[in-house]
């Protein structure tokens, strides 16, 4: 016997369109779209007149369980995805380290981490930090193990960063392979230089850590890599999009026809450098760090200009007080976290929680707002990533074959936001009190009910990994 639902008469919002509509779902993929649908008598029915429906949210940028200074990110892959299913996020593309030089032992080392855990559906980006003939020669391969993009950067010398001719290299191997690469520009040698003069003399509260990383070092180097990439004709997307130069670099690049596409995160639309003074300001350190009220300006205009086509999250969480213990899911949690910096924010673990925040904060402060409308709502958080990430259409719409990775959006419920209500394992959150309107009523992976008016239904392992296809530009 077939599996079957039928959700019926709700506002159907893809990226271009809004109509009332019934949806068909046989077996975890979308059957039929359309009015007044006919269907088995042993469908599962679900009115949701007055409610909208929205494909699943993608979110391109997550880090689970991953290794930082002297602790772990405090979401795994369970926790992180069971917190992306409550914010309506059901797809996630998670990063694999370059620990090893060999990619195979690094992405077989992130299935063993992730494949009995995950509880949305997932992909991997290899980042790329070390170099060498070897690793060059692996790239054509990241395909065939499903991964059809990577991450350079230009910051953490000695650990992460490659010299431009490296990623003048990686972006020639990588175009030839039809993979595309992601960039992390901030500025290496600038930031050690000035992380060394900051400590040296005594100036080690949160503040200092956006300090030594400044603004024009992120546009110098993504200016850089920009034409690098202009020059050897490959696709490059700048990830974490924090300050107003790289907007309008964006803009302009794209005006001149270069293959560059960009992704900016909430935590860059909604705070500044200023949340750093606070005396938890370690809650806000992440990196590239927060910027001026300049800067969100610009990253807001960039947005509506379609000029920025991601908004994703760069989720990477740590306990704000490690020390202390938290209930998750009945059981006591302790993680150390950003208390290891307490007297030197060189050793506060950078990144912030997110992945479940994404769309009812966007959602309420964009749409209800009309800053966005809710179609630009829906590309920029789900159908956007998933072209521009090879995940489409299977993911990122709601047509006849995709997934059927619904969210039952309720666009009158009202939230006092915060930890409590985020599933993120972690002791705070950036949005605390924050009030939402337009919150996610019931979450569909591929037809599995796994979110439904604040119950968890869904488990560890029930996610699937998604082998990607090549990019779209969008
Ligand atoms: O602070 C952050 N964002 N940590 C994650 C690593 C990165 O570069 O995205
Ligand atoms: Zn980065
Ligand atoms: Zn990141």
């Amino acid at each position: 016997m077939k599996n079957s639902v039928c959700i019926r008469s709700g506002q159907i919002i893809t990226d271009s369109d809004s109509r009332i509509a019934d949806i068909f779902i046989e077996d975890g993929v979308i059957r039929q779209v359309g009015e007044k649908l006919l269907v088995p008598s042993d469908t599962r029915e679900i009115n949701t007149s007055g409610k909208l429906v929205l494909p699943g949210g993608v979110d391109v940028h997550v880090h689970l369980d991953l290794p930082m200074f002297d602790t772990i990110s405090s979401d795994d892959h369970y926790t992180g995805m069971k917190a992306a299913a409550f914010g309506g996020t059901t797809t996630v593309i998670d990063f694999v380290p370059h620990d090893d030089l060999n990619f195979e032992t690094n992405i077989a080392r992130w299935h063993t981490k992730a494949d009995n855990k995950a509880a949305v559906d997932f992909g991997f980006h290899m980042n790329v930090t070390r170099f060498s003939p070897q690793v060059l020669s692996q790239i054509p391969r990241l395909p065939e193990w499903g991964i059809t993009s990577l991450k350079v950067f230009t910051a953490y010398n000695n650990r992460l960063r490659l010299a431009d001719d490296q990623i003048k290299q990686v972006l020639q191997v990588a175009r030839d392979a039809g993979i595309l690469t992601m960039l992390h520009a901030e500025e290496g040698d600038e930031i050690e230089k000035l992380t060394a003069e900051a400590v040296r003399s005594g100036r080690k509260d949160p503040i200092w850590h956006a300090r030594t990383r400044p603004a024009e070092g992120a546009l110098t180097s993504a200016r850089r890599i920009f034409s690098i990439a202009h020059q050897v004709k490959a696709p490059l997307y700048l990830v974490h999009m924090n300050t107003a130069g790289e907007a309008a670099l964006l803009k302009e690049s794209r005006r001149l026809g270069w293959q560059v596409m960009g992704e900016t995160c909430p935590q860059y639309l909604f705070f500044t450098e200023k949340e750093l003074e606070r005396s938890d300001g370690s809650k806000w350190i992440c990196s590239p760090p927060l910027r001026t009220e300049a800067d969100q300006k610009a990253l807001w205009s960039a947005l509506r200009e379609q000029i920025i086509e991601v908004i994703s999250t760069d989720h990477c969480p740590f306990f704000y007080n490690g020390e202390q213990a938290i209930e998750y899911e009945g059981a006591s949690c302790q993680i150390l976290g950003k208390e290891l910096g307490r007297d030197n924010f060189t050793k506060i673990p950078n990144g912030l929680p997110g992945v479940g925040d994404r769309l009812p904060v966007f959602w309420s402060k964009a749409v209800n707002t009309k800053i966005l409308t809710p179609q630009r709502f829906v590309a920029l958080t789900s159908t956007n990533p998933a072209k521009i990430f090879g995940l489409y259409p299977k993911k990122g719409a709601i047509q006849p074959g995709s997934d059927a990775d619904i969210v039952i959006w309720d666009p009158l419920k009202s939230v006092r936001y915060g930890v409590s209500i985020a599933r993120h394992r972690t002791d705070y959150n950036l949005y605390e009190d924050w009030n939402l309107q337009g919150f996610p009523e019931k979450v569909f992976l591929r037809g599995v009910n796994i979110v439904d008016d604040g119950a968890w239904n869904g488990r560890a392992g029930m996610g699937q990994f998604i082998p990607r296809k090549n990019s779209l530009m969008v």
